[in-house]
């Protein structure tokens, strides 16, 4: 897999350190009680997992399947997966997603959740690109600002590989086929 990587963008060391100070950032800011956290799967499972077990409070985890990239291109549709929605109702939310692009999925799920009842939608990601959004959104923590280029690694994929990298990398040219 090291092969088709051009190079590392964010060393596993590097994520580590901002998991923490993320962490913190988070615990500061919700109120006391129980928060809600949806997950989106699957590019938010391994940033989730190591940001979550940093967050020493009492938290409900729940996963939303929703899709919008096909290869290394969105599809400007949003699509909900699952049959069920998970209950929000007049719930502190923390919505997590592996990586900001066009911004239509943080929009998308968010404006999702208000629907369904949520008191307060905040947003986390591990990666925000930076870039002109087709959605007015931006997220409320964000891990590291990155150019705009494909990465894959630390649960973003190409075509479902490269999730269980350690670390965040750019993917070479020839490997995107
Ligand atoms: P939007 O455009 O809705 O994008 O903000 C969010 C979703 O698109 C996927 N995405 C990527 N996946 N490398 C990836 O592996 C990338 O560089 C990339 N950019 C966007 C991702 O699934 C994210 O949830």
């Amino acid at each position: 897999m090291r092969n088709d990587i051009e190079r590392v963008l964010i060393d596993e060391a590097v994520i580590e350190r901002r998991l923490d100070s993320m962490a913190v950032e988070i615990e500061r800011d919700f109120p006391d009680g129980t928060l809600v956290v949806i997950i989106l799967l699957k590019g938010a499972l391994v940033f989730a997992a190591d940001l979550l077990r940093r967050v020493p409070r009492p938290l409900e985890i729940e996963c939303l399947n929703v899709s919008s990239y096909e290869g290394l291109e969105s599809s400007g549709q949003v699509n909900f997966l699952d049959r069920h929605f998970p209950d929000v109702k007049d719930r502190h939310v923390l919505l997590l997603d592996d990586i900001l692009d066009t911004g239509r999925t943080l929009h998308a799920v968010s404006e999702r959740l208000y629907q369904e009842g949520a008191a307060v939608v905040h947003t986390g990601v591990l990666l925000a690109k930076d870039k002109h959004r087709a959605e007015e959104v931006e997220a409320d923590y964000v891990g590291f600002e990155i150019g705009d280029e494909f990465v894959v690694g630390y649960g973003l994929d190409y075509k479902g590989r490269y999730r269980n990298l350690p670390y965040v990398g750019v993917l070479k040219l020839e490997a995107a086929n």
